[in-house]
C-alpha cells in the first residue's frame, strides 16, 4: 500500500463525514500491521463535545475488530496547511501507535 493509495482511501472515507455543525469534513485511513485498512470520518453531534474525529473513528474501528498494531495513519481535510489532530486524538494515537509511526497530515489539494 503506497502513501498515495492510503491518501485516496482517506479521501473516500471523508465522503461519509457527518459534519452538519462545523461543515468541515475529515477522513482518515489507518494501515494495520496485517495490511488491513480501517477508514474513519468525523461524526458530529448536537452536543458537540460528543463529536468523534475521523482518526479516532478509524482507530476505534480497528481496535474493536481486534487490531492493535499499526504502521501508518493518514488524516485529510480541506485545510490551507496540513490538518492537525486535536488533543483527544493525539492522546488516542499515543495509546495505540508507536512514537515513530508516521502520521500523514494531508490537505485535500495535495
Ligand atoms: N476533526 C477531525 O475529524 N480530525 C482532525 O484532525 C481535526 C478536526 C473534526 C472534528 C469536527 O467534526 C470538525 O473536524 C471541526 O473541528
Amino acid at each position: 500500500m503506497t502513501d498515495n493509495e492510503l491518501i485516496e482511501q482517506a479521501k473516500k472515507a471523508r465522503q461519509s463525514s457527518y459534519s452538519p455543525y462545523s461543515n468541515f469534513a475529515v477522513g482518515a485511513a489507518l494501515l494495520a500491521d496485517n495490511n488491513q485498512v480501517f477508514l474513519g470520518c468525523n461524526v458530529e453531534n448536537a452536543s458537540y463535545g460528543l463529536t468523534n474525529c475521523a482518526e479516532r473513528t478509524a482507530i476505534f474501528k480497528a481496535v474493536s475488530e481486534g487490531l492493535r498494531q499499526f504502521k501508518k495513519l493518514v488524516i485529510i481535510g480541506d485545510t490551507e496547511g496540513p490538518i492537525s489532530p486535536c488533543g483527544a486524538c493525539r492522546q488516542v494515537i499515543n495509546e495505540f501507535c508507536a512514537p515513530d509511526m508516521p502520521v500523514l497530515m494531508v490537505k485535500y489539494e495535495g
